[in-house]
């Protein structure tokens, strides 16, 4: 797995200051309430700022992620006893046909590559009630950037370097992108650490038009698939940033 920052201790400290619950925890929470979820997976969870927020009484919430260090730290988390944590990918989804909502939340999906994508969106739809004749089927919901606002023109060191004072103290931060292919980015996030030691980090994004998602939903069995632009239902046009995805198991 090439997402290398999820294996680092300290930087998954730092994650949720760098990922706070701003507008994407709140659309993920009010769709979950929309469709009355029951039981809830959300897949690459990561420290689960998100997926404990979804818990409640009389509500199963399930966290699933490959990273065990991402994990750890969603586990020592106040009200991480409310979520059921287990690490994997989507191979590690049990096809219960029983989930009401599946989330991928934070571009997760972009780490997914092409060749697994199928699969993942399988075993996403293995894991949701399927639909029938008195309601539908479950909800899939998740988000990834828009390639045709090329973000990663931006991810360069000039544009994103930073220096803070953090809990591991005084980092120096900045990307480089190292390979852009079709959709597939490759950047190296560097973090200088007090000590000098730069951990550099790579990471692979897969960008995807909304049409190609549309494609790969439709054959894995999903249906009503509908996209926006943001964080309020705008439909999305090519100056989207990123697109929010929804659609039913059929
Ligand atoms: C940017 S973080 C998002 C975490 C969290 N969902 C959020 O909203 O903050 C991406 C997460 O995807 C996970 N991930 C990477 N590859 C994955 C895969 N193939 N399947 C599922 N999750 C994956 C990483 O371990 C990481 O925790």
């Amino acid at each position: 797995m090439p997402d290398d920052p999820y294996r680092d201790v300290d930087l998954v400290g730092l994650y949720d200051l760098d990922n706070p619950a701003l507008e994407d925890h709140a659309y993920y929470r009010a769709l979950a309430d929309e469709v009355d979820a029951r039981s809830i997976v959300d897949l690459g969870c990561g420290t689960g700022l998100l997926t404990r927020s979804l818990a409640r009484p009389g509500r199963t919430v399930t966290g699933v992620d490959p990273s065990r260090t991402m994990l750890d730290f969603a586990r020592r988390q106040p009200g991480s006893e409310s979520v059921t944590w287990v690490q994997g990918d989507a191979r590690a989804l049990a096809p219960t046909g029983t989930a009401d909502l599946a989330v991928c939340t934070g571009n997760a999906i972009m780490h997914v590559s092409p060749e697994e994508l199928p699969s993942t969106l399988r075993s996403l739809a293995g894991a949701l009630r399927p639909g029938g004749t008195l309601r539908p089927g479950g909800t899939l919901s998740f988000e990834s950037r828009n390639p045709a606002a090329r973000a990663w023109e931006r991810w360069t060191p000039e544009a994103t370097y930073g220096e803070r004072l953090t809990s591991v103290g005084h980092l120096r931060e900045w990307l480089e992108v190292t390979d852009v292919s079709g959709g597939r980015v490759a950047f190296d996030a560097h973090n200088v650490f007090p000590d000098g030691e730069d951990r550099v980090y790579t990471s692979v994004l897969f960008f995807r038009t909304a049409e190609e998602f549309r494609r790969e939903l439709d054959s894995a069995g999903f249906t009503d698939i509908t996209w926006a632009g943001d964080w309020h239902g705008t439909p999305a046009g090519g100056g989207s940033r990123f697109f929010v995805f929804r659609a039913r198991r059929a």
